[in-house]
């Protein structure tokens, strides 16, 4: 592959590049400040590649989205989230065998420890989801010590993947429970994935509440190097065991600008809901520079096209709606809000769509989830991607710590000095 060439300080330098399977073209600096002695800046990591992955493929421009190879459209219409998850954490499609092992070895982790059953209790029934499951998560490694192992054997590395999945799934469903001051329906190990979830929380399983259910998890699974999956490599990078990684990136999906933008999105359609259904209003704000509304549900890093999931989901949300026998305004204020959006020359120029989050939210709250919990669903389906991509670093020839450089731009020649001497 052809070398990149680089001139600086009346110096050139000969850089080498990798080249995917997908023909996208990396610049590798990774020897650049040996031979230069300067760094490249590259604020939110825009351009730059800090891994390779056969995990997720994304083209941005284009509006794919492939797990190991096979198109998210597919997936979605014939898969299940089990297989799925199979499919990213063990790279090809399960057997049947496999797969019934995969949910077994779900399976015997049903049962919580009575020290995180405890732990759930004691926060307020008001407590933020999110905020409770990365807490719980993180402190799986205190009543399983098992999870410390920081460099696990393929043995060890199964049963932690099998039971980060369970037992997140059975934290959300039981604090659930208890914020709805209910009592806690166990974890069914008989029961599939998503069919346990729907148990967990409402008592019953509504084959088409439980068929919409899965396609979400299969479509929240996994994104490449978004900013929680990052996170959860880059706490792993330290060899920090896996669940502690896991509950980072719980954690860094919480944020409005990822994974909280489905939550923001619901509360955005409720205030445009209250606000007369005037959505023209809210692209104009969205629009204004000196007004740091943004239209939750819009935009993305990486897609500058429509994001597949986000056109399933859309299809999703009336066959779910119609199916329940419910309406919902909310959803003809969001279609009506991404019509007048992708009309708008601000939109098309800054090619602005929307993403995973803009419609998610209606189908959650179609299924009965609390609008608090939409993005403890998000981190439902993605736990599958995280542990993916975590297996993947800590079986890489090229797995290192992670730690960025800066350009330090504060005082210098500073002189110490005397309190006294420093004034009131
Ligand atoms: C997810 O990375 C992933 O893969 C994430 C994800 C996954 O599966 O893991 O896909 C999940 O996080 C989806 C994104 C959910 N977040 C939101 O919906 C929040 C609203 N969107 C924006 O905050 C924003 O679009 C981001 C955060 C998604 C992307 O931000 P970028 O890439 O840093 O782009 P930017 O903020 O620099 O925006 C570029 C321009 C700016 O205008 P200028 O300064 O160039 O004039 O577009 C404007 C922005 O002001 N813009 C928006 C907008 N999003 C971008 N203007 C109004 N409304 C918006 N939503």
């Amino acid at each position: 592959m052809s070398k990149a060439k680089l001139e600086l300080n009346g110096k050139s330098y000969e850089l080498p590049t990798i080249v995917g399977t997908k023909n996208e073209v990396a610049i590798d600096i990774s020897k650049l400040r040996a031979q230069s002695e300067a760094v490249t800046f590259d604020t939110g990591y825009m351009n730059t590649g800090a891994c390779t992955s056969k995990v997720t493929f994304l083209d941005g421009e284009k509006g794919i989205l492939e797990y190991r190879g096979f198109p998210i459209e597919d997936l979605a219409a014939k898969s299940s989230f089990a297989e799925v998850s199979y499919l990213l954490i063990y790279g090809k499609l399960p057997t049947q065998t496999e797969l019934d092992n995969f949910n077994k070895s779900m399976g015997m982790y049903s049962d919580l420890h009575s020290g995180i059953e405890k732990m759930i209790e004691v926060f307020p029934a008001n407590a933020h989801p999110m905020g409770v499951l990365g807490a719980a998560t993180n402190a799986l490694t205190a009543f399983y010590p098992e999870l410390l192992t920081t460099s696990p054997t393929d043995e060890q590395k199964d049963k932690m993947i099998a039971q980060i999945m369970c037992q997140m799934k059975i934290i959300a469903a039981r604090f659930f429970s208890k914020s709805q001051g209910k009592k806690f329906i166990h974890s069914d190990p008989k029961l599939d994935y998503s069919s346990d979830f729907l148990n967990m929380m409402f008592g019953t399983v509504d084959k088409d509440v439980k068929d919409a259910l899965e396609v979400l998890f299969i479509l929240h699974a996994d994104h490449e190097q978004n900013c929680s999956t990052s996170t959860v490599r880059l706490v792993g990078s330290s060899e920090c065991n896996v669940t502690a990684s896991i509950a980072a990136g719980t954690n860094a999906l919480w944020g409005p600008l990822h994974g909280g933008a489905n939550q923001a999105v619901l509360e955005m359609l409720e205030a445009i809901a209250k606000d007369g259904a005037d959505y023209k209003k809210y692209i104009n704000k969205a629009k204004d520079k000196n007004d740091n509304f943004k239209l939750m549900g819009f935009g993305h890093r990486v897609y500058k096209n429509f994001d597949p999931r986000a056109k399933i989901i859309k299809k999703a949300c009336d066959s779910v709606l119609n199916k329940l026998g419910k309406k919902d305004v909310l959803l003809e204020i969001a279609k009506g809000l991404e019509e007048a959006a992708l009309q708008d020359s601000y939109f098309i120029e800054k090619k602005l769509y929307p993403n995973v989050d803009f419609y998610s939210g209606i189908i959650y709250r179609a299924l009965g989830i609390p609008t608090n919990m939409f993005t403890v669903m998000f981190a439902l389906g993605r736990v599958s991607g995280w542990l993916a991509q975590w297996k993947e670093m800590v079986e890489s020839p090229e797995f290192k710590i992670g730690r960025p450089r800066q350009i330090y731009t504060g005082l210098v020649d500073q002189k110490y000095t005397d309190i006294k001497s420093r004034g009131k």
